[in-house]
């Protein structure tokens, strides 16, 4: 994966009633992947939407390009449990990547290489008080590794402070295993953070509030790129 700095909008905070052109609209104006957000209503306190929602945007995605001509990646949270079946699903109806929760699946190892199977990307999502050690088994496995800046299941949540710490700590695991992963950020994410957030380490930025709420989607994501400068 190329080392730029990655924004990722997520359409969880994005109008449902024109989702197609918000897409379209957050790509147009800067962002480089689409963040899903799958909620399941057991292992967060929230429900948003499956499989179809991303069968449904897929041909809109394969049809952009992001501003550095680069194809514009299906980012899938899943927040569910059990893992494996929805990430099967996500992966036929058109995911890139697909990041889960290790708390979430019985067997870690093999959620990940059930995902890789399926041709997809892999990550792996670190809740607040989740501790990091299955990286010491896994980090090798993976492209991506996303931390949770808010507790999981809403958006417009204010960024957890400590998140710094454990964004450094993982930083320093992906230095230590050599392997070109992406550390995502999740949660709380503003344009007056988003440079300490990378300071500590991070290379992706998951947005929601902070870009669907906004009028100017071009205005704000450059003002985080220049943050990021
Ligand atoms: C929490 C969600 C949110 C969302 C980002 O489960 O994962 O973190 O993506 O929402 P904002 O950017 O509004 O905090
Ligand atoms: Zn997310």
């Amino acid at each position: 994966m190329s080392e730029k700095y990655i924004i990722a909008p997520s359409i969880l905070s994005a109008d449902f009633t024109q989702l197609g052109a918000e897409v379209q609209n957050v790509i147009q104006a800067g962002a480089d992947w689409i963040h899903f957000d799958v909620m399941d209503n057991h292992y967060v306190p929230n429900l948003t939407f499956g499989p179809m929602i991303c069968e449904s945007l897929k041909p809109i995605t394969k049809n952009l390009r992001t501003a550095d001509n680069e194809p514009v990646l299906i980012d899938v949270h899943l927040m569910v449990s059990p893992v494996d079946p929805l990430a099967e699903s996500f992966a036929k109806a058109g995911a890139d990547l697909i990041s889960f929760h290790p708390d979430a699946s019985v067997h870690v190892h093999r959620s990940i290489q059930s995902i890789k199977a399926q041709g997809c990307k892999v990550g792996l999502v670190f809740n607040p008080a989740q501790p990091l050690d299955v990286l010491n088994e896994v980090i090798e496995e993976l492209d991506l590794i996303l931390i949770m800046s808010v507790n999981p299941g809403f958006g417009g949540q204010s960024f957890i402070p400590s998140s710094l710490q454990k964004i450094e700590r993982v930083r320093r695991l992906i230095h230590a295993c050599g392997k070109s992963i992406r550390l995502e950020v999740d949660g709380g994410i503003k344009p007056n953070n988003i440079r300490q957030v990378a300071d500590a380490g991070a290379d992706a930025f998951v947005a929601g509030s902070a870009i669907f709420g906004q009028q100017d989607y071009t205005k704000v994501i450059t003002e985080m790129r220049t943050s990021l400068k």
